[in-house]
C-alpha cells in the first residue's frame, strides 16, 4: 500500500553497506543456500523479489532461506533482516548470535507432519502383517525360479492381523501425533493419547472419541500399537530413554512400538529384552546398534520427512513467513523472537518496526522520539522474548508528507540506547532499514 511518502535511503554522508551495483531498486533480495523447492521459491513474486540461488552473488541479501547449510556469521551481511530454515530444527544456524544482531530466525513447524504421519500409518500396517518377510521370501523364491509355484502355498507362513478394532496409543499429540490419532480413528482403531503440554490447536485436531490419559504408562497399557511423537530433550527432566524399562514393562506382549521421533527416546536394552521375550515389534527410521537386525524390528533409513510434498510445504511456509516479516513486520514461528502481529496497516500510515534489547526505558524512549517530531501513533504492539524486544507501530502520515520527518525520526529511534535496528515499511520493497552498529548509524 503506497502512502505517498518516499523514504529513500542513501543520504550522501550516511554510511551504507553492501554492493549497491548488486542491488535491484524496489526489490527484496533473497539469498538461498541448499536446493530449496521451486514451489516455495515461487511464493516470492518477481515484481517485488530478486531470488539469488546457489553461487549467485547476493551481497545485499535482505533475507536468507536455507535447509541444512551450516550458516556462518560471514554468510550474513548487514542488510539481512531475517533468516528462515525450511524444516523444524535450527541447530545449523548460530541463533544466539543472530539474536544479538537483531535478526529473527524462523522455522517451519508441522510442515513435514503429514509425511511423517503417513510413514507411521505405513509402519502400523508393516507391523500387523508379515509384509517385509513376505517380500524377501518372494525375492528368494524368484531367484530360484520357484515364485509362481509357491506363491499360494507359502502364504500361510505370512499371515497377520488387521488394525481395525485394535488400540493405538499416541505419546505426544503435536503436529504429527494429532494427525496420526485422527487418521487411525478413521481406519477404525480405538485411540488413546498422552500429552501433558497439549496445545489448543492440536486439541482441535484430535478425533472426538479418543481417550486422553494422564501418564505414559496408562497410555501404553493394553495398547496393540504405540506411536511416540515427542521431541528429544537432553538432560534432567528431558526425554532421553523415556521409553525405558518401567514403561516397557507395561507393554502388551505383542505390542508394536513405532518410533519416528528420535532414536534416543527409546532405551535399547529395555527394548531388546522386550523383543527377545515375545512377539512384540519395534519399527523406526532411526539407526539402532542393538536392535537393527533383530528379527522383530524393521529399521528404515531416516525417511520420515522425505517426500516432495514435505519439502514443498516447508519451503512454502518458510517463504511465506519471510514475506510476512518483510512486508508487514509480522513475526510467526520464530525460534528467537516473540510472536507479534499488528493488524493491517491503515491507509495514510507508515509502519515503523524496532528491534531492541529488552531493557527498561527503551519503549518510552522510542515513543518519545516519535512524538518529539509531532507524529501520531495510530496503533502499536510491543512484545519481548528473553533478551529481545520488538515493536511495531503505525504512524499517521496525514499532514506529514515530507520525507525528512520520517528519516529524522528513524535516525533518532535507531540511535536510542539498546536499539539494534529499525525499519520503515511504507510499500516499497528493499528500502527503509537502518541499524545501530556500536553507536554508529548505518542504512
Ligand atoms: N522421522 C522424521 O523424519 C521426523 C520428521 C519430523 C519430526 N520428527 C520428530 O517428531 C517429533 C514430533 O514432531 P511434531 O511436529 O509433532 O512436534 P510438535 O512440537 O508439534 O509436537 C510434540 C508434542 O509432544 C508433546 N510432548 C513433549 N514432551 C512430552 C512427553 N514427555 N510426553 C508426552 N508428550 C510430550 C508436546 O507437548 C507437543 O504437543 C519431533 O520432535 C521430531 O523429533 C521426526
Amino acid at each position: 500500500m503506497s502512502t505517498g511518502v518516499e523514504v529513500e535511503h542513501g543520504r550522501g554522508d550516511w554510511q551504507t553497506y553492501g554492493d549497491l551495483s548488486n542491488y535491484q531498486q524496489g526489490k527484496y533480495q533473497i539469498k538461498t543456500f541448499n536446493k530449496v523447492s521451486p514451489v516455495g521459491l515461487a511464493r516470492f513474486h518477481a515484481d517485488q523479489y530478486d531470488v539469488r540461488t546457489g553461487e549467485d552473488e547476493a551481497a545485499n541479501a535482505h533475507a536468507i532461506l536455507l535447509r541444512s547449510h551450516k550458516l556462518q556469521e560471514d554468510d550474513v551481511p548487514n542488510t539481512v533482516r531475517a533468516i528462515a530454515r525450511c524444516g523444524a530444527g535450527t541447530n545449523n544456524i548460530p541463533v544466539p548470535r543472530m539474536t544479538e544482531l537483531g535478526i529473527p530466525v524462523f522455522n517451519t513447524p508441522g510442515a513435514n507432519a503429514n509425511a511423517v504421519k503417513e510413514l507411521v500409518l505405513c509402519a502400523m500396517l508393516l507391523g500387523s502383517r508379515k509384509i517385509v518377510d513376505g517380500i524377501n521370501h518372494m525375492k528368494d523364491l524368484g531367484s530360484q525360479g520357484l515364485a509362481r509355484e509357491r506363491v499360494e502355498k507359502d502364504k500361510a507362513m505370512f499371515g497377520g492381523q488387521e488394525i481395525k478394532g485394535k488400540t493405538l496409543a499416541v505419546i505426544g499429540l503435536g503436529h504429527i501425533g494429532a494427525m496420526t490419532a485422527r487418521d487411525a480413528e478413521g481406519l477404525g482403531m480405538n485411540v488413546k493419547g498422552y500429552d501433558p503440554g497439549l496445545s489448543v490447536q492440536s486439541a482441535m485436531k484430535l478425533p472426538r472419541d479418543m481417550q486422553l490419559v494422564d501418564s505414559i504408562t496408562t497410555a501404553v497399557s493394553g495398547a496393540d500399537y504405540i506411536s511416540i511423537n515427542i521431541p528429544y530433550v537432553k538432560g534432567e527432566g528431558g526425554t532421553h530413554g523415556i521409553i525405558g524399562k518401567d514403561v516397557v514393562s507395561h507393554f502388551s506382549p505383542n505390542a508394536v512400538l513405532m518410533n519416528f521421533a528420535r532414536g534416543e527416546l527409546v532405551d535399547s536394552d529395555a527394548m531388546k529384552e522386550f523383543l527377545d521375550s515375545g512377539d512384540g515389534k519395534y519399527i523406526s527410521d532411526f539407526p539402532e546398534d542393538l536392535l537393527w537386525d533383530h528379527k522383530n524390528t524393521i529399521i528404515l533409513p531416516h525417511l520420515g520427512a522425505s517426500t516432495e510434498e514435505a519439502e514443498d510445504a516447508a519451503a512454502s511456509m518458510a517463504a511465506d513467513t519471510i514475506r510476512n516479516y518483510l512486508e508487514n513486520g509480522t513475526i510467526k514461528n520464530s525460534v528467537n523472537f516473540p510472536d507479534t502481529n499488528l493488524e493491517d496497516r491503515p491507509k495514510e500510515t507508515v509502519r515503523f518496526t524496532v528491534v531492541n534489547k529488552n531493557v527498561p526505558g527503551a519503549l518510552a524512549a522510542i515513543t518519545d522520539a516519535i512524538s518529539s517530531e509531532g507524529l501520531n501513533i495510530v496503533q502499536q504492539i510491543n512484545h519481548s522474548r528473553g533478551d529481545i524486544a520488538y515493536n511495531v507501530c503505525d504512524i499517521d502520515t496525514t499532514k506529514h508528507d515530507g520525507v525528512v520527518e520520517f528519516k529524522n525520526v528513524q535516525e533518532k529511534i535507531t540511535m536510542v540506547e539498546g536499539v539494534i535496528s529499525t525499519r520503515i515499511i511504507y510499500g516499497k520493497a528493499g528500502t527503509g532499514y537502518a541499524k545501530n552498529i556500536e553507536g554508529e548509524y548505518f542504512i
